[in-house]
């Protein structure tokens, strides 16, 4: 028996997934650690976590699978998008890695549009300024750590950092590397308008490939620290959202990827790199070669049933929550509830929007706001989903769903009739991991293409069709839409 390997370096913890030829996920291993909020708004890791991690995670599966590491025949790499690691020409870090949820950069954002033009941007990279992105956080370096500034000679992203601890290869999958914000997304590599508008220099940034391209191969060091074989070969990957979607099978257009966890996130593959004109939508590479995708991202999803559960309902079970909310009809007696718990992404870049149940009356009760929220979280769903079909691509066929949300079939039929699509479930739960397994077992041979190999090894489900509340649904979201403009003033208020 041969085995493929799929790393994802989360936020929380990093994630080895040992996959045999039929797809079937033979082990998990797991190692989880924290990251720092060193001040408000501000998120850091240190990128030798990512590394510890990698190692332990993988020692692991192979020991619980029994599995040697020489029948793994290739590796496959995922993890969280946008984080700044920067390196001296040792390849030493010089400081902690700066994260996707890290807020600090709102100047910086500024600043970019300001250098290239709002449109510009859009027009090369896809994509509005954002803190979350890597771009303005290595203006923010520069302006406020020049002494860091000035020893940068290598700028990588957390799942390459794995990487070079790998294999000794500064390198990088074009998926993570249009979440930069320095790509140019048509061209699929470096913008060097960019790069040149911002004063970076072009030389910091490693080679990049495509998801399922081998870009090196592993040390004698990396093979003697992980039990794996030295020259086992090394696949690009993804960023985590580009993985997950190879892991659902969300390959080819039609398909749409939504992963209902605490954030919830609409992605949907395209053949071509459209964009949103105002920036509402992100516009990336899909970790499928010659293929885009577009993405929304809430930022309390699932997020907003827990916060509901632990603020109102402590100690109660999610099944037992949401069978209270089978007991309203759908609609929730006209009450609304906004998800904003968190501030919001999409549709609205506002960090200052808040949360609101707006309707109650004495007649509702605990089930009608279970339900609200339910729906609630399904409408901005929905509202990200409008801005990518308004982007130009086709209304979905099929939405593959995955996530702790998904476990309850109350929602995922409210998905089915708000979102006007069928709504799937596929075999594994392992998401980003098991993609970039998906996408190691293409740089193996094992599958021509990403395409080919996900069809092959992803089980897709059907689990709920639009039905008879469809119409009620959009009715309701008419009104919901209208609720962010009106109360955007006093969210800001507040
Ligand atoms: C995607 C994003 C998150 C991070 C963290 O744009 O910010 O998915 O990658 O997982």
């Amino acid at each position: 028996m041969t085995y493929v390997i799929g790393i994802d370096s989360s936020t929380t913890a990093t994630k080895a997934v040992l996959v045999d030829a039929s797809g079937s996920v033979v082990g998990i291993g797991l190692s989880e650690y924290g990251y720092d909020v060193p001040r408000p708004l501000w998120s850091e890791q240190d990128p030798g976590l990512w590394w510890d991690g990698t190692v332990a995670a993988i020692r692991s599966v192979l020991a619980t699978a029994g599995v040697a590491g020489s029948d793994v025949v290739a590796v496959g790499l995922t993890g969280q998008m946008h984080g700044l690691v920067l390196l001296d020409d040792a390849g030493k870090v010089l400081r902690p890695a700066i994260l996707w949820n890290d807020q600090r950069t709102g100047e910086a954002c500024d600043e970019i549009r300001r250098a290239i033009g709002p449109e510009r941007l859009i027009a090369i990279s896809g994509n509005d300024a954002l803190p979350g992105f890597t771009a303005p956080k290595l203006l923010w370096v520069r302006d406020h750590e020049p002494d860091v500034w000035r020893r940068i000679a290598h700028v990588l992203l957390p799942k390459d950092y794995v990487r070079l601890c790998l294999t000794g290869e500064y390198a990088l999958d074009k998926a993570d590397g249009a979440g930069t914000l320095l790509f140019d997304l048509a061209a699929r590599d470096w913008s060097g308008e960019i790069l040149e508008a911002l004063g970076i220099d072009p030389g910091w940034m490693p080679r990049t490939f495509e998801g399922p391209e081998i870009t090196g191969s592993l040390t004698a060091d990396a093979a003697a620290a992980t039990g794996l074989r030295a020259g086992t070969p090394v696949v690009a990957g993804g960023g985590d959202q580009s993985a997950n979607a190879v892991g659902v099978a969300a390959v080819s257009p039609g398909i749409v990827a939504l992963s209902l966890g605490t954030s919830g996130v609409v992605f949907a593959t395209t053949d071509a790199p459209l964009r949103d004109p105002r920036g509402q939508v992100h516009a990336f590479c899909h970790a499928v070669p010659g293929r885009w995708h577009l993405m929304t991202v809430m930022l309390s999803a699932a997020g907003s049933l827990r916060w509901f559960r632990d603020a109102l309902a402590p100690g109660v079970g999610y099944g037992d929550l949401t069978r209270e909310a089978e007991m309203v009809p759908a609609g929730s007696d006209g009450l609304l509830f906004l998800p904003y718990l968190t501030g919001e992404r999409s549709p609205y870049p506002d960090p200052l929007a808040r949360g609101a149940f707006v309707g109650l009356t004495v007649t509702h009760d605990r089930r009608h706001m279970i339900r609200a929220v339910l729906e609630g979280v399904a409408f901005g769903l929905r509202d990200g989903l409008d801005l990518m079909i308004a982007a130009g691509m086709p209304a979905p066929s099929q939405v593959r769903a995955s996530g702790g949300g998904i476990a309850s079939a109350l929602w995922r039929q409210i998905l089915a009739d708000v979102l006007d699509s069928e709504v799937a479930t596929v075999s594994t739960t392992e998401g980003a991991a098991f993609g970039a397994a998906i996408l190691a077992a293409v740089g193996a041979g094992w599958y021509e293409e990403v395409v080919d190999a996900a069809e092959a090894l992803v089980v897709v489900t059907p689990a709920a069709s639009p039905g008879a509340d469809r119409a009620r649904y959009a009715m309701a979201h008419e009104r919901y839409r209208d609720l962010y403009p009106a109360l955007a003033p006093t969210f800001h208020r507040l």
